[in-house]
């Protein structure tokens, strides 16, 4: 397994405060924990597709030991005031290597008191640039056609969408790599 990527750490100041944003590590499982429970079960329901109602131990390893190699989430921390490192995880985008050589799915979830500040759009753009730079071609997922914030963020980013035959309620959203990382 890779090293942690500590290089791709940086801080962002959109959202009216300064968040670090860096990759998620396995020591971020109890924080990912705490941020899954802040979000409202309908942002989970948009992100999982389902009403999950816990995140599984299991399911918690497979979000924050990442082969850095192959994956990569990132995370933006409010980090705490007393000190550095034990902060709340306020969103995280990820990328996952899919079936498909060179295809990779996404993910992105920030937690309702930092939505609209452009959170969303920076991690992705964090996700998209790293799946560029490892071998990703295409960019998938899949979004629920009620989900208009996600929608209006990918058509954003250049998204292209088609529905998906016996979907009605799905929308499939891809990116090709920007040429220059294609060549
Ligand atoms: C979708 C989501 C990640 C957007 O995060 P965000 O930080 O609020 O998004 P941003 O501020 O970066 O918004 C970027 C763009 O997305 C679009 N967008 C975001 N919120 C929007 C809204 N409520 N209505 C319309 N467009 C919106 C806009 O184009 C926006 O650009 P703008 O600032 O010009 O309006 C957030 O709403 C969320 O976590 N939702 C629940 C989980 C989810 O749906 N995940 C995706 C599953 S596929």
């Amino acid at each position: 397994m890779p090293a942690y990527p500590v290089d791709l750490t940086e801080t962002w100041d959109g959202a009216g405060e300064t968040l670090t944003v860096r990759p998620i590590r396995a020591e971020d499982a109890p924080a990912l924990d705490a941020f899954f429970h802040r979000l409202t079960p309908e942002d989970i329901r948009l992100r999982f597709f389902a009403a999950v109602r816990e995140l599984s131990p299991a399911l918690l390893g497979r979000l924050t030991r990442l082969d850095y190699n192959r994956d990569m989430a990132f995370v933006a921390v409010r980090e705490a005031t007393t000190q550095i490192g034990d902060g709340d995880i306020v969103g995280v985008a990820r990328l996952v290597h899919g079936y498909s050589p060179g295809e990779a799915e996404f993910a992105v979830v920030v937690q309702p008191d930092v939505k609209g500040h452009g959170l969303g759009v920076h991690l992705m753009r964090r996700v998209l640039e790293w799946g560029w730079r490892h071998g990703v071609r295409r960019v998938v997922g899949e979004i629920l056609t009620e989900n208009t914030p996600m929608l209006e963020l990918a058509r954003f980013l250049g998204f292209q969408f088609h529905h998906l035959p016996g979907e009605a309620g799905i929308i499939a959203a891809e990116l090709d790599a920007p040429a220059l990382a294609a060549a």
